[in-house]
Formats: C-alpha cells, structure tokens, sequence
C-alpha cells in the first residue's frame, strides 16, 4: 500500500460507482462486462450488458447459442469482433476448460480477444488476483500524477505506465485499485477540464 493507493482506495469507498456488473463474483459476468466496456461508454454499456445477461446467462448458454443470435443480441454496440471473439472464446472455455474461465494468466491471454489490459482486469476483479491493468482512462491518470511526459503509446511510456500501475498495486486489493482508478479517469481526471479540485 502506497499513500497512492491508500487515497485511491479511500475515494473509491465513497465515490466508486454502483454498477450492474459490480460486486458479483461471477467471473462470466466480469468477462463480458469487460470486453464491452472495451471501446464502449459505461452509460451505454449497462442495458446492452443487462439484455445479454438475459438471453445468456452463463458461458454454456453463450457456447451452446448461434453466432447468429450472438450478433443479434450485441447489435448496436459496434466493433462486432468484440461479440465474435467472446463466443469463440466461450467454446473454448467450454470444451477445453470444463466451462471454467482459467485462472491461469498465460492461458487466459491467450484466448480470442483478451489482451493484457483484460487479462488484468478479470484477474483482480473476478479472480481477486494481485495484477494490474491499465487502460485509456488509466494512462491518463498515471501521466497526470506522477509527471509521465513521455508519450502514453510510445514502448518507453508504456512501460513507464504499467510500471507505476504495478508498483502502486495495493496486495489484496487489486480490483477495487484497478476499478477505482477507471471511476477516477471516467469522472473526475477527464481528458478535457478535469475537476481536479476533487482529486483525492
Ligand atoms: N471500464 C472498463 N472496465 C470498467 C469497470 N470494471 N468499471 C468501470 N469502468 C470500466
């Protein structure tokens, strides 16, 4: 725990955002919510997430459905490889893991459509792993408090970034860390005039 961290997390408690995803330990959930929120707004992710967890509940529904169906279900939310690869990868999950999302790290990056930021994010929020994650909204909050000028997707800056993302990574508390600093970026470190004046 860093006094970063120690701050974060404090904000986090009481200005942490209620979302439908949140709070459910179903890693499936986490998953999908996840690869929508990828290059999605949360305000217009959630009824988009709330209608899939009614037609596929679990990843043996989603496995055992049509692409066809799964397209239906995703229209309307755009970058279509999202859907493609979530079903592609729930057979997977199905046929080669029992229906269980692995834990292990290596073996869930490399599933369609998990990428490190995603990998970090299931790992920490469904799986309660100690790993970080690091996304738009987490580059910018790192660049701003710890002075990074160098370009956020230059090789330097992004292992400048990930580094400070990893050093401040509070053990145990990996999820709320990683969704802490997304409410942060989505909230109040917004890339144009960001209230700065409520930073924690
Ligand atoms: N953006 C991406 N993942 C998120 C999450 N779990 N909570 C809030 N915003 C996010």
């Amino acid at each position: 725990m860093t006094e970063f961290s120690d701050r974060i997390l404090d904000w986090y408690a009481h200005h942490g955002r209620k979302l439908p995803w949140r709070g459910q330990s179903d890693p499936y959930m986490v998953w999908v919510s996840e690869i929508m929120l990828q290059q999605t707004r949360v305000e217009s992710v959630i009824p988009y997430f709330e209608r899939w967890m009614e037609h596929f509940p679990n990843i043996r529904v989603l496995a055992a459905a049509s692409e066809q169906d799964v397209l239906l279900v995703w229209e309307g939310l755009g970058y279509y490889s999202r859907a493609r690869n979530l079903y592609k990868a729930a057979r997977i999950v199905v046929d080669d893991f029992g229906g269980e999302l692995p834990h292990d790290l290596t073996t869930l990056r490399q599933l369609p459509g998990i990428g490190r930021y995603t990998v970090g994010a299931i790992a920490s929020i469904a799986f309660g792993l100690d790993v970080a994650t690091l996304d738009g909204n987490l580059r910018r909050v790192f660049a701003r408090v710890f002075d990074v000028f160098v370009p956020a997707d230059s090789p330097n800056g992004e292992g400048i970034l990930w580094a400070l993302a990893e050093k401040h990574l509070p053990n145990g508390y990996a999820g709320d860390y990683n969704q802490a600093l997304m409410d942060l970026g989505a909230t109040l470190c917004l890339p144009r005039n960001p209230t700065c004046l409520h930073c924690p």
